[in-house]
């Protein structure tokens, strides 16, 4: 298995609703190196429940958690980002420099849809496409008007939106339905990216050695290594990916039957 990259893992102490304490972060990152996860987006959420995580407060806590890392002797290498909730004010917020990047290179932006709501997104890939910047749509396959609407989907790609499957939607899809859905979007070439979307080692850990080896039987050794591994470390090193082009729907009623 090559070194896993988790482009969205929630390390940043008591800023959210993630690790309570700097103990409980570092505990994470133990189990982290333990799933094979070699580097990883630390973030944190932006959005209105949490007005103080500026960029500085996020930057702040991603440097003392590398040290907390080295002085536990813990191989895990982080970069500091956030999961930035998409708003009316977003374009003007990211112009204002009030949003952190992933892993703060300028580069990638980690977005997510107001929680149960899915907002027409294109406009605003196309903006940040615009400004240089490339948006990433965390835990994609958690939004039913993207996962089960094909057309919607390759329109945000095409538009130049990175797709972020979380690994427990793999290993433990919320219905059959939803993990045909999720299969055919490996399988059509339309995720770009994994994450645990950890939040604590009990309530969401930060998994994904199972979910890369369902990835890998559904894909491929080499597809699965540039999902896993290899996008994640050009994203958080502030380098240009390009993306295949989502491979065409079939029509297998033989592969529907037997999912
Ligand atoms: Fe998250």
């Amino acid at each position: 298995m090559p070194p896993l990259v988790d482009i969205h893992v929630h390390l940043l102490a008591g800023l959210d609703d993630g690790p309570k304490t700097p103990e409980d972060a570092v505990e994470m990152c133990r189990r982290m190196v333990e799933e094979g996860i070699g580097f990883a987006a630390a973030g944190a959420h932006q959005n209105d429940e949490y007005p103080d995580n500026t960029p500085d407060r996020l930057r702040a806590a991603e440097k003392e958690l590398v040290e907390r890392l080295r002085t536990a002797g813990i191989p895990l290498k982080t970069k500091p980002s956030a999961e930035i909730m998409v708003g009316v004010n977003t374009l003007e917020q990211f112009g204002r420099g009030e949003l952190l990047t992933v892993g703060d290179t300028g580069r990638y932006v980690l977005v997510e849809m107001p929680h149960g709501l899915c907002v027409e997104m294109k406009w605003l890939v196309e903006e940040f496409v615009e400004r240089g910047v490339r948006p990433i749509l965390g835990h994609a396959e958690r939004v039913p008007e993207v996962l089960h609407d094909p057309g919607r989907a390759e329109g945000l790609i095409q538009a130049g939106c990175l797709f972020q499957v979380s690994s427990k939607s793999i290993t433990n899809p919320p219905s059959p339905e939803d993990g045909r859905a999720i299969k055919s979007w490996f399988k059509r070439r339309m995720v770009h990216l994994l994450g645990s979307d950890g939040h604590s080692l009990r309530r969401r850990p930060p998994v994904m050695k199972d979910a890369y080896r369902v990835v890998e039987k559904w894909v491929g050794a080499e597809e699965a290594e540039r999902i896993g591994s290899l996008t994640g470390q050009a994203v958080l090193e502030g380098r240009p990916v390009t993306v295949p082009k989502p491979l065409p729907a079939t029509r297998n009623w033989f592969a529907w039957l037997t999912g």
